[in-house]
This record gives structure tokens, sequence and C-alpha cells, in this order.
């Protein structure tokens, strides 16, 4: 079976709740799945066949402290990532303005700077307008997995 790695920055457990929440639909579609809330570079270099990133962001655009040492290494190492596909949900909240969802978008454009491909477009969830981020995901899950023809079972 393929696999997928979900990577999770979170601080109050949102984003947590959102890779749970969106497992099963990996699990239907063919996949075996992980969830990482300490990831590391290992875990999108490896031998995943996908990744989904959930991260929130804290302070002022800020990553979560769980996800701190994995964007370090990933600077300090520096790898390529051409062979990387992934997805990216960010959690945010719009009331912070310029700093909207700023750690699932400075991660974007890192890893689009280490050459991985993104998979669609990112998902950024508003916490000023959906009050659980897994109501925002779940159907933007469904719509990944069909849109981009993940399914392989
Ligand atoms: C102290 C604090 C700082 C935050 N800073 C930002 C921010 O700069 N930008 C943003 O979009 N959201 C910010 N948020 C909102 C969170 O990203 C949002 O509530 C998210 O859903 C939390 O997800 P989590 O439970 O996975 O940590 C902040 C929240 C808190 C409590």
């Amino acid at each position: 079976m393929p696999k997928l790695n979900i990577l999770v920055g979170t601080m109050y457990g949102g984003a947590i709740d959102v890779a749970e929440q969106v497992k099963p639909q990996f699990e239907d579609a063919g996949y075996t799945v992980a969830i990482l809330e300490q990831p590391s570079v290992a875990d999108i270099t490896g031998d995943a066949d996908l990744v989904l990133f959930c991260v929130s962001t804290t302070g002022s655009g800020d990553f979560p402290g769980n996800f701190v040492p994995f964007v370090r290494s990933l600077r300090e190492q520096s790898p390529s990532l051409t062979s990387l596909r992934y997805g990216l949900i960010a959690l945010g909240d719009s009331s912070y303005g310029d700093t909207f969802c700023g750690a699932g978008r400075a991660l974007d454009a890192l890893l689009e700077d280490h050459g991985a491909t993104r998979l669609g477009e990112r998902l950024e969830v508003d916490a000023m307008e959906t009050f659980m981020a897994d109501d925002a995901a779940i159907p933007w899950v469904e719509e990944w997995i069909a849109g981009q023809q993940l399914k392989v079972a």
C-alpha cells in the first residue's frame, strides 16, 4: 500500500484533530497513514508516497513549538525535495491580519524553494469563519483526493 505521512504543527490540538479526522478518508483511498506530531525531515525525504501538512500559526505568524525543530532542520539540511508531492492545510485566524496563516504560507514557500510540488491549492482555515477546522478540512480532502486522482484502491 502507498504511504501517506501527515505532519502536524499545533499549539492547541486543532491541527491534530484535523489530521485524525481526515485519516480515514486516505485509508479508504488505499493509503497507510501515519500522523507525526514530532516530525523530522526524514518523514518527507523517506519512503512516503504523499505528504499532507496540517499546520496552525501562533505568535505573530510563527510556527507552533512542536514544528520548529522540523523547520530548523529543513533549513539547515536544505535537502532536494524534487520527489516530494504534498498538500497543505493551514489553520489560522484572520483577526491576526497580515500574519493570517503565516506559518502555513511560510512552510509552503520553503517547500517550493526546495523543489517540492504542491498538489492543488493550499487550504486556509479561518477560525473567524469556521469554528471546527474539520468542517472545512473534510470536504477539502474529499475534493483533493478526487481532483488530484490520489485514490489508489
Ligand atoms: C497566541 C496566539 C497567537 C496566534 N497568532 C496567529 C497568527 O499570527 N496568525 C494566524 O493566522 N492565526 C493565529 N492564531 C490563531 C490560531 O492559528 C488558530 O486559532 C488555530 O486554529 C489554532 O490551531 P491549533 O489548535 O492547531 O494550534 C493565534 C492564536 C493564538 C492563541
